[in-house]
């Protein structure tokens, strides 16, 4: 069944590039978004309610780990061309999040250029390292970060009203889309596992929802303090990630709780109820 360093076979690695392709192409055709043109910048609010930005810095230095995310993984599939070049593609879309967020955090005057410059120097000064141990538990950690990730913005933009900020409200839409897009690229990856290997695969999703926390946040300094400002404000906690994380993803899959049950580890941040 298997020849190749993440134990797949040569024919899902083919599906893979052909995924990569449909995605590409649709990613070109419908969803570039340019960040001097598409965002009205003269409408940023300086008076937004302070908290929002405080969030929005939080979003933006996760978003600056960018080169461990990428640089740790692509060592390990630089080999196949379907994964390796969604990576590269991947990480051009990360990379416009963070400049959007960093903008503006500047434009709308909540931050100044020395003060995001300092908060940023989290992402140079410390390193993320990957969650899993092999490449097919990275897809399941990577389906289920980008789910949790657009919640995290599409949440934000619920709060955060067009007549608010029409700038952050824009930025935060086209972010979302992106993350939506992301976690639909890297569920087809894992249904491609899953009918390649499924008790294999199983057992990866198992400790990815055993586990799972949002890259980079606990590492922040003031990480603790971040992620109550997220929960306070009802953005993201336990309960949106049962319901909007865990049971959509196992819709998305066809992947039953009972299949899941049991051998999830039970202690998880996310109070251990997954089953
Ligand atoms: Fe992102
Ligand atoms: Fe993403």
């Amino acid at each position: 069944m298997s020849d190749s360093a993440q134990g797949t076979s040569p024919a899902v690695e083919a599906n893979i590039y052909h995924l990569y392709r449909e995605y590409f192409n649709k990613a070109e055709r419908k969803r570039r978004w340019n960040l001097e043109d598409d965002i009205p910048w003269a409408s940023c609010n300086p008076n937004l309610n302070p908290a929002f930005a405080d969030v929005v810095e939080s979003f933006c230095i996760v978003e600056l780990f960018l080169p461990d995310y990428i640089g740790k993984i692509l060592p390990l599939i630089r080999g196949y061309r379907g994964r390796a070049w969604f990576a590269a593609n991947w990480g051009y879309e990360e990379s416009k999040h963070s400049l959007a967020l960093g903008d503006w955090l500047i434009k709308s005057g909540q931050r100044t250029a020395e003060e995001l410059e300092e908060t940023s120097r989290y992402a140079v000064d410390h390193q993320w390292n990957l969650p899993m141990d092999n490449v097919r538990g990275m897809v399941c950690y990577s389906m289920v970060q980008e789910l949790a990730t657009w919640l995290h913005y599409r949440n934000l933009r619920k709060l955060v009203s067009e007549q608010d900020d029409p700038a952050l409200h824009v930025l935060l839409g086209y972010v979302a889309v992106d993350e939506r897009a992301h976690f639909d690229f890297f569920s087809k990856l894992v249904k491609l596992h899953l009918e390649d290997d499924r008790p294999g695969t199983l057992e990866q999703l198992r400790r990815v929802f055993g586990h799972f926390l949002m890259p980079a946040f606990h590492m922040l300094p003031d990480g603790a303090r971040r992620k109550a400002a997220v929960q306070s404000l009802g953005i993201f906690d336990d309960d949106v990630f049962i319901e909007g994380v865990y049971l959509p993803t196992l819709d998305t899959l066809g992947v039953t709780r009972a299949e899941m049950r049991n051998k999830v580890v039970k202690k998880s941040h996310t109070a251990g109820t997954l089953n």
